[in-house]
């Protein structure tokens, strides 16, 4: 399998570690791992371990937490008294890259101990996407000076924290069931999540291990001699359930770990190798001519592909992923319409797990309707595992102790048509009827719903208006008419039309089911058409484009591209209030429903103009932003700046751009950098009977290959020497 590997540690730039760590997960879907070192003893919080679902909420808190696992990483080698570690002794080599074709973590590094022994150690570890239950770390070593003695010890550190610093688990017990093995368990102390996790430390090395139970940090420990040449292997066996997937999380995770011992580390990689095989058959992308957007493309499909729930459709992706403490795990519109179409599209069974995740998460939506004075289903902004609202209505104190008043909470809601797009783009492409009858229908046509009810009519007018909202330019709070909001909701009546006509068609039990359950009837379908005709979609008709809400072009101008190049978001640089009066936009808003809606939106001379005045005023202050500008300036045919965007989406985490990947992967611009090749460059779209390309590639683009399901067959792209072709494989 060729290597996928895009990034190597510089260890050179301590203050770059935290990056590294995020960079550096692995994950299987179940859990995701930060990038710790194993020897890593000082930490600001050892918080390397995050499992989908397990939210806590603490007092005095602002809101749910993923409560970050117990750190299974640790390991401590000690040659003759002298431990090994970057910073004692001496580093003759060091090597430290993720490979996500594998998606195996591997360090190789050659150290001289201050006595002058030197061994050479190779570390390698992979979060089992054969078994999720199952974790394994191994490290390979090689004396070659000396005959030190080897001292080992590992175990699990229950000491973990998030920056926050809120303590999310009752006290842990502890136990050991064989001498070389330990485990720990306890529960969220307020959602009450069991967890439990046990690890066992084996070795080729002639060594009486024994475990020393004891809490914070039950650990193993063995020692032995070592002679010149001599290589030997530790190897580290962890397994974990939780009691969102078990009855007793601990006699599960103790049998998982005794299956894993049978099995051996070498059986369990292959079968996490053959699994990811699998995977990037059918997600690969190639792309040759551009080194760095080759492996940002892996690297960003590997990114999602470790998020995404394989066996679970009640948990969903995090903005963050599982890579980080940042949005608290919480779930946004990035994950409907940044990583699901990625999913959708090559690995459609994931796809239907995340959509799931909103449909069990209907009655939460439909609260919030109703807590509103709205009808139907008003999904939540920031979404966790009881489908309320969990947006946090404040900040956390700055170091003067000032709060800001988040709104995104009560006034962005356009996250409800942004699922229903998300579902029915997964039905067009997958033809999953099943799917569509069965769930996606009824979230389609209950936010519907909230939309018929959540407009305003405007008597003086003659239309329908939408009032107090943020659009997803967030940087302008409490705006009235947001284009891409209006117009979004009107896009949602008109696919709950058409799902309609499909379902009371096709399957009429199911619709008269639904139209009981949810007050379908003449006068909500004449509503909805009511609304379809005379919902405001603000255009300035002078200048023919759309106009971003009321007011915007009120906003004093800013030349935005003058502050160019930048790391600082243009909010840091005017501050928070500031930057509300100021017409320049935090993302892609008018561009975003470009990108969504294509056409529908206008002729090619609006769409041009539209682009003409929105991407100059955007600061790309949300890493969102950057991959739908690629993905609609290259429908525009703006091929170069198009692939400047492109490049500034692919850096987001690997060069850091935005400041804040130790937070956690950016997994909404990872998404969109697909869809930008996608629908962008390649220029994929659905077509009355199928799909097509109408590909627009960058000049240094020498091949684009990539493959995609449709009605469940695989076909795949291939673009080259200006010439498409589409094959069935
Ligand atoms: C962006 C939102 C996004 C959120 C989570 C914010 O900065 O403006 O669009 O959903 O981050 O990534």
């Amino acid at each position: 399998m060729p290597s996928h590997s895009v990034v190597r540690e510089d260890i050179s730039c301590p203050e770059q570690a935290l990056q590294y760590e995020t960079l550096f997960t692995i994950g299987n879907g179940y859990v995701g791992v930060r990038g710790l070192r194993e020897e890593q003893e000082t930490h600001p919080y050892f918080d390397s371990t995050r499992v989908h679902g397990l939210f806590n909420s603490v007092e005095g808190d602002l809101g749910p937490d993923l409560a970050p696992a117990p750190h299974w990483l640790g390991l401590t080698l000690e040659f003759d008294g002298h431990r090994f570690g970057l910073e004692t002794g001496r580093l003759l080599g060091y090597e430290r890259a993720p490979e996500p074709a594998t998606a195996t973590l591997t360090r190789r590094v050659l150290w001289q101990s201050p006595s002058g022994d030197v061994v050479r150690l190779e570390f390698e570890r992979f979060a089992s996407s054969a078994d999720p239950h199952v974790l394994a770390l191994r490290v390979t070593g090689r004396v070659l000076h000396g005959a030190p003695r080897v001292r080992v010890c590992g175990g699990i550190e229950t000491r973990v924290t998030l920056p926050s610093g809120f303590e999310h688990w009752e006290p842990w017990e502890s136990g050991s069931a064989a001498p070389d093995s330990v485990w720990v368990r306890s529960r969220t102390n307020q959602s009450g999540y069991g967890l439990a996790m046990t690890a066992a430390l084996l070795t080729d090395l002639n060594a009486a291990p024994a475990a020393e139970a004891d809490m914070p940090h039950p650990v193993v420990e063995f020692s032995a001699p070592l002679v010149t040449g001599q290589r030997f292997t530790v190897t580290k066996l962890v397994t974990l359930y939780t009691s969102r997937d078990s009855a007793d999380p601990l006699a599960d995770a103790q049998a998982a770990l005794a299956r894993a011992r049978r099995a051996g580390y070498n059986a369990l990689y292959s079968a996490h190798l053959e699994h990811w095989a699998q995977l990037w058959a059918d997600s690969d992308v190639e792309l040759k001519g551009d080194p760095f957007l080759q492996q940002a493309l892996r690297f960003c499909i590997y990114h999602v592909l470790i998020a995404a729930p394989q066996h679970d459709d009640d948990v969903s992706i995090g903005a963050k992923t599982l890579s980080g403490a940042g949005y608290r795990g919480h779930v946004f519109w990035d994950t409907d319409l940044f990583m699901v179409p990625l999913l959708t599209l090559t690995q459609p069974h994931l796809a239907r797990n995340l959509l799931m995740y909103r449909y069990h998460r209907l009655p939460g939506a439909r609260a919030k309707a109703r807590d509103n004075g709205y009808e139907g289903a008003m999904f939540p902004w920031e979404s966790a595992d009881t489908g309320s609202e969990v947006t946090p209505k404040w900040t956390p104190p700055d170091a003067k102790g000032k709060r800001i008043r988040i709104w995104t909470g009560e006034l962005e809601q356009h996250v409800t048509s942004d699922i229903a797009y998300a579902i029915l783009q997964y039905w067009r492409w997958t033809g999953d009827d099943e799917f569509m009858r069965d769930h996606g229908a009824e979230i389609v046509l209950d936010g519907a719903r909230f939309w018929a009810s959540r407009v305003e009519w405007q008597q003086e007018t003659g239309r329908y208006e939408i009032h107090h909202v943020i659009g997803p330019d967030e940087y302008h709070e409490d705006v009235n008419n947001n284009v891409f909001t209006n117009r979004m909701a009107r896009w949602h009546l008109e696919a709950a039309q058409q799902v309609w006509g499909w379902l009371s068609a096709q399957h009429p039990d199911r619709a008269r089911a639904l139209a009981g359950a949810l007050t379908l009837d003449a006068a909500a379908f004449e509503r909805w058409q009511h609304v379809i005709d005379h919902l405001y979609i603000p255009f300035d008709s002078a200048r023919q484009i759309h106009i971003q809400y009321d007011d915007f072009f009120d906003l004093e101008p800013v030349d935005v591209l003058a502050f160019e190049p930048r790391v600082a978001s243009l909010q840091t640089v005017f501050g928070f209030e500031a930057v509300q009066h100021l017409r320049i936009i935090k993302q892609a808003d008018v561009v975003m429903m470009m990108a969504l809606l294509g056409e529908q939106v206008g002729s090619p001379a609006v769409l041009g103009n539209n682009w003409d005045t929105y991407y100059p005023v955007c600061d790309h202050g949300s890493s969102l932003s950057p991959a739908v500008h690629a993905w609609v300036a290259a429908r525009l045919g703006l091929i170069d700046l198009a692939h400047g965007f492109f490049e500034h989406a692919a850096s987001i985490d690997l060069r850091d751009n935005k400041g804040n990947a130790r937070d956690g992967i950016h997994g909404a611009s990872c998404g969109g950098l697909w869809q930008a090749m996608a629908f962008g460059f390649a220029g994929l779209h659905l077509t009355a009977d199928g799909f097509a390309l109408d590909p627009h590639l960058p000049p240094g683009w020498e091949r684009l290959r990539f493959s995609v399901r449709y009605h469940g067959e695989r076909y795949t792209m291939t673009i080259e020497g200006g010439e498409s072709r589409i094959e069935r494989t």
